[in-house]
């Protein structure tokens, strides 16, 4: 059975970021990358490898844990732990540990 498709339907992209106007500088593991402002460091891990990000195992809700990094933000004198999920992206923050579910879906991105 086939559906007639409505000449005035409008298709709607679901687009997994926030709105953003342009991208930030930041270092994942010593690598510079540059990655969507106003999104959470999740978000921006999917921006670096959207084919694998998306696949891997996060509840994207702050349950998991599997999303945990350690990253030193511009200020800091040392790394902090923090979830990637929830933390909104800092220009020039440094991500120094990454959890080891984020070292597999991220392999490929930081290899380029
Ligand atoms: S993705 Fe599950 S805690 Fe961040």
């Amino acid at each position: 059975m086939t559906f007639p498709i409505r000449e005035d339907a409008e298709i709607q992209v679901t687009e997994p970021f926030r709105p953003y106007e342009r991208l930030v500088k930041i270092k994942v593991l010593k690598k510079t990358v540059e990655v969507p402002e106003k999104n959470s460091l999740l978000r921006c891990f999917q921006f670096l490898s959207p084919e694998t990000i998306p696949y891997g195992r996060f509840c994207w809700n702050q349950d998991c844990q599997y999303c945990r990094v350690m990253a030193k933000l511009p200020d800091d004198d040392k790394p902090r732990e923090m979830l990637s999920c929830k933390f909104m992206v800092m220009p020039g923050m440094e991500i120094t540990e990454i959890s080891p579910e984020l070292k597999l879906c991220l392999r490929p991105a930081l290899q380029k």
